[in-house]
């Protein structure tokens, strides 16, 4: 998958993802946002955001920015936005791989059903990590590759497909863990069968301009450098 399949694709979902994709994932988003549980005035980004389906499920006092690739699916979600008076929400278009917003610009960033989407996922957790604050909150809801072998073998089947149905069917947990370097500290199953699965992850990433820290073993006190500069100037 690359961008320009991503957004063709999603293109062409836009008039039917709710129909297709509304209900069946419906208690995955519902759980994230019980799992976020957002605090009034707490900043919060949705990455790939869609047409804007969990958008109503947020508190109104929660600041809610959602991104998307696709302009077709951001079109709706603006729709709902208006529809059900959102004043929470802000909806830009933007790529989730390389984002425009300032580091450390949100409490909790989430991404629903996006991971396996993505052309790159290493690069959407670092970009998650980055605009997210040091001790702030990464959440992931996604469908894995099954562990049953007759699912698993189906699954890999569909994998070349991946840029026609939009997702990569063999996304792999362990994988995603181990090539995103992620502490997963919550991580449960939800929507039917448990097949997809809610993660949660507390954001390590310091920030950049924090102070190296300070080795007290070969840092000297201030009165061994006086005594230093006087015995210099003794000489
Ligand atoms: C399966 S849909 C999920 C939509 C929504 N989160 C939901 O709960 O239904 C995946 C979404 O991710 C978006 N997307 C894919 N790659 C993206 C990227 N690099 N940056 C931003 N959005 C992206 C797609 O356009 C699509 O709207």
């Amino acid at each position: 998958m690359n961008l320009e399949s991503v957004e063709k694709t999603y293109r062409r979902y836009a008039p039917r993802y709710d129909l297709l994709f509304g209900a069946v994932f419906h208690p995955g988003r519902k759980a994230v946002i019980q799992r976020m549980s957002c605090q009034a005035d707490e900043q919060v980004l949705e990455v790939g955001v869609g047409t804007g389906l969990s958008l109503p499920l947020y508190p109104a006092t929660t600041q809610i920015t959602g991104i998307d690739l696709s302009k077709e699916m951001l079109a709706r979600a603006e729709k709902r936005v208006a529809r059900d008076r959102l004043d929470n929400v802000r909806l830009q278009q933007m790529n989730a791989q390389e984002m425009t917003f300032p580091d450390n610009s949100f409490d909790k960033v989430v991404a629903m059903y996006v991971a396996s989407v993505v052309p790159d996922p290493v690069k959407l957790v670092n970009e998650m990590r980055r605009v997210c604050k040091p001790g702030g909150q990464l959440i992931f809801v996604n469908h894995f590759q099954s562990d049953h072998p007759v699912i698993k073998w189906v699954e890999n089947l569909l994998v070349p497909l991946s840029a026609k149905i939009g997702f990569n069917p063999g996304f792999s947990l362990s994988a995603f863990k181990r090539e995103c370097d992620l502490e997963i500290e919550h991580n449960h199953r939800v929507n039917l069968f448990g097949y997809w699965r809610l993660l949660q992850t507390t954001n390590d990433l310091q920030p950049k301009d924090e102070e190296p820290a300070v080795d007290a073993t070969t840092t000297q006190s201030p009165e061994l450098e006086s005594f230093d500069v006087a015995v210099a100037k003794m000489r």
